[in-house]
C-alpha cells in the first residue's frame, strides 16, 4: 500500500520545502520533488495543496487516569489518545506511577494494564518515583533496559509524591550512571504547605489562593536547587517540567549557558492563561484552572519570557501536562477549600493548534513550532528518528495542517472527557486537517477513522541530547 501526500509544504526543524511525501505501509520512504512525483502511481493520494505537512505531534507529558486528590484524571487512555489524535498528536508519553510504598515494577505493570489495547495513537511511559530507596534505585536500572529512560521526582506535594533533597540526590546519582533523565516538579512543597495552612486559617478558601500560595519565588528556588543537586550528581541530566515562572527560566538559562545538561518544558496554559483572568474568575469558576505549577500573574513578564525562552531554546519543548478533571464531582471536591481541588488542566487536543497560533502571532517560526511540539520531544526522550521528523525510514506519523482553516475551541466540540474547556472560545487561525499514524489515516476533515487498540507501546532509548 503506497500513499502520497501531495502538493504540501513540508516543515522540519531546519527548514521548509515544497515536497511530496511518499509512504509505504507504516513508513515514510521518500520526500519527492513535486516535479518528479507525477511519475509515481500510488494507491492513494492525499491532497495537501496550500497546506503544511508536519510530523505528528508528540506530547511528552500526559496523565491519563492519574489518581490524584481523592479522584482520578477523567481521560482514560481510550478517550485521551483519541482526543490527542483529533488534535494532531500521534504519540504521547504518559507518567506511570510508583505510589509511595509500592514496588516500582508493580506501578509500571498497572500502567501497562491501563494502556494496553486502549490507545488510539502510539504511547510510551516515563516513571514517577513516589519513593526513593534501595529497591527503587535498582528498579531504575531495570526500567532503563525496558525502554523507560526518564524518571519524575517531586519537590512538591509532601506526603504524596514528595522526595527530599537526599532522595533526589541519590536518584540523580543513579541516573548519572545509567543514562536516564531526571524530570523534576520544581516547587518548594514544604514552604507552600505552610502558606496554604496560613491562607486557610485566614479564611482564604477560593481557587485564586491556590496560585497565591504557590509564589513564583518558590518555583525559582526549587528549580535552582534541583540544578545544584544535579551538578553535585556530576551533571546528571535534568529536565524541569511545566516551567511557568521567569525566575525559574533564568536559572535554567544560566545552567545551559554554563554548558550543563539542563532542559525544560513549558505548557500552553502558561503562555495564554493568567492568575487574574482564569484562577481569579468569580466564585468557584477558577477551579477549572487549578494546576501546579500555577498560572502566573499577567502583571509580571512570565508569559512574554516563556515565549522568548521557546525561541532561544532555553525552553526546549511544549507539552500539555494533560491532567483533566471535570468540574462536577471532581474539581468540586475543593468547594470551600482550594487545597482540595484536584490539580490539573486538560489540553492534549489543543497543543498543536495553540502553539501554531504562536506562529501566527509572530512569537515562533514555523520550524520552531515543529521542533517544540514534535522533533525535540522525540530527541529528548529517545524516540528519534522513528518519531518527530519527516524523513525516509521514520514512522509515517503526519499532520496535514491548514493555515487557512479556523478552529474554535469549546467543550461543545472537543473530544476530551471533560465537562468544560480550559480554552473555551479561543480562536485559532489554523486547523488540523488529515492525521496519519504509521501510514493510516485516523482523522480526515474532522472525521475519525482510527480505533481503540491500534496505538503501540514504544520502548524508548536514551536522550539524543546526551553523550
Ligand atoms: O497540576 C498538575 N500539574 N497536575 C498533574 C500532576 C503534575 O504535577 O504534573
Ligand atoms: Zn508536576
Ligand atoms: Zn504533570
Amino acid at each position: 500500500m503506497t500513499l502520497l501526500v501531495k502538493g504540501g509544504t513540508v516543515i522540519g526543524p531546519t527548514g521548509t520545502q515544497r515536497a511530496d511525501v511518499l509512504v509505504q505501509g507504516e513508513k515514510i520512504v521518500a520526500l519527492l520533488d513535486p516535479a518528479f512525483s507525477g511519475t509515481i502511481t500510488p494507491d492513494e493520494i492525499i491532497d495537501a495543496a496550500g497546506k503544511y505537512v508536519i510530523p505528528g505531534g508528540i506530547d511528552a507529558h500526559t496523565h491519563m487516569e492519574l489518581p490524584f486528590g481523592g479522584t482520578a484524571a477523567s481521560d482514560t487512555f481510550d478517550t485521551g489518545t483519541r482526543a490527542a489524535a483529533y488534535g494532531g498528536t500521534t504519540t504521547i508519553i504518559d507518567f506511570a506511577v510508583q505510589k509511595t510504598g509500592e514496588v516500582v515494577q508493580d506501578g509500571l505493570a498497572a500502567w501497562h494494564a491501563k494502556a494496553e489495547g486502549n490507545c488510539h495513537v502510539d504511547y510510551a511511559f516515563h516513571m514517577i518515583l513516589g519513593g526513593v530507596d534501595d529497591e527503587s534505585l535498582k528498579a531504575m536500572d531495570q526500567l532503563v533496559g525496558e525502554g523507560i529512560t526518564s524518571f519524575k521526582l517531586f519537590m512538591a506535594y509532601p506526603g504524596v509524591f514528595y522526595s527530599d533533597d537526599g532522595q533526589i540526590l541519590r536518584a540523580m546519582q543513579t541516573a548519572r550512571e545509567n543514562g536516564a533523565m531526571i524530570m523534576m516538579h520544581a516547587e518548594n512543597g514544604i514552604a507552600i504547605d505552610v502558606l496554604v495552612q496560613q491562607a486557610l486559617a485566614r479564611g482564604e478558601t477560593g481557587p485564586i489562593h491556590h496560585g497565591i500560595t504557590r509564589p513564583a519565588a518558590l518555583e525559582t528556588e526549587a528549580t535552582s536547587r534541583a540544578i545544584a543537586l544535579a551538578e553535585v550528581a556530576r551533571d546528571c541530566p535534568l529536565y524541569i517540567v511545566h516551567l511557568s515562572a521567569s525566575g525559574a527560566l533564568e536559572s535554567v538559562a544560566q545552567a545551559r549557558d554554563a554548558g550543563r545538561n539542563v532542559f525544560a518544558e513549558t505548557c500552553p496554559q502558561y503562555l495564554y492563561l493568567t492568575l487574574e483572568d482564569q484562577l481569579g474568575a468569580p466564585g468557584f469558576e477558577g477551579a477549572k484552572w487549578v494546576c501546579s505549577t500555577p498560572l502566573r500573574s499577567k502583571h509580571e513578564s512570565h508569559a512574554k519570557d516563556l515565549w522568548k525562552g521557546l525561541r532561544s531554546n532555553d525552553l526546549a519543548i511544549v507539552s500539555t501536562d494533560h491532567c483533566p478533571f471535570c468540574m462536577k464531582d471532581q474539581k468540586e471536591l475543593g468547594l470551600g477549600d482550594f487545597s482540595k481541588i484536584p490539580n490539573g488542566i486538560g489540553g492534549v487536543e489543543h497543543r498543536v493548534d495553540l502553539i501554531y497560533q504562536g506562529v501566527v502571532d509572530g512569537q515562533l517560526s514555523l520550524e520552531r513550532w515543529v521542533e517544540t511540539i514534535a522533533t525535540t520531544p522525540a530527541r529528548m526522550f529517545g524516540l528519534y528518528p522513528q518519531k518527530g521528523i519527516i524523513a525516509p525510514g521514520s514512522d509515517a506519523d503526519l499532520v496535514v495542517y491548514d493555515p487557512n482553516g479556523r478552529t474554535r475551541i469549546s467543550v461543545d466540540t472537543h473530544h476530551m472527557n471533560m465537562d468544560y474547556s480550559a480554552y473555551e472560545g479561543v480562536e485559532i487561525q489554523g486547523r488540523v486537517g488529515t492525521v496519519l499514524s504509521r501510514g493510516e489515516v485516523i482523522v480526515a476533515d474532522g472525521n475519525y477513522h482510527g480505533r481503540k487498540g491500534r496505538g503501540r507501546y514504544l520502548r524508548r532509548g536514551l536522550s539524543s541530547y546526551l553523550v
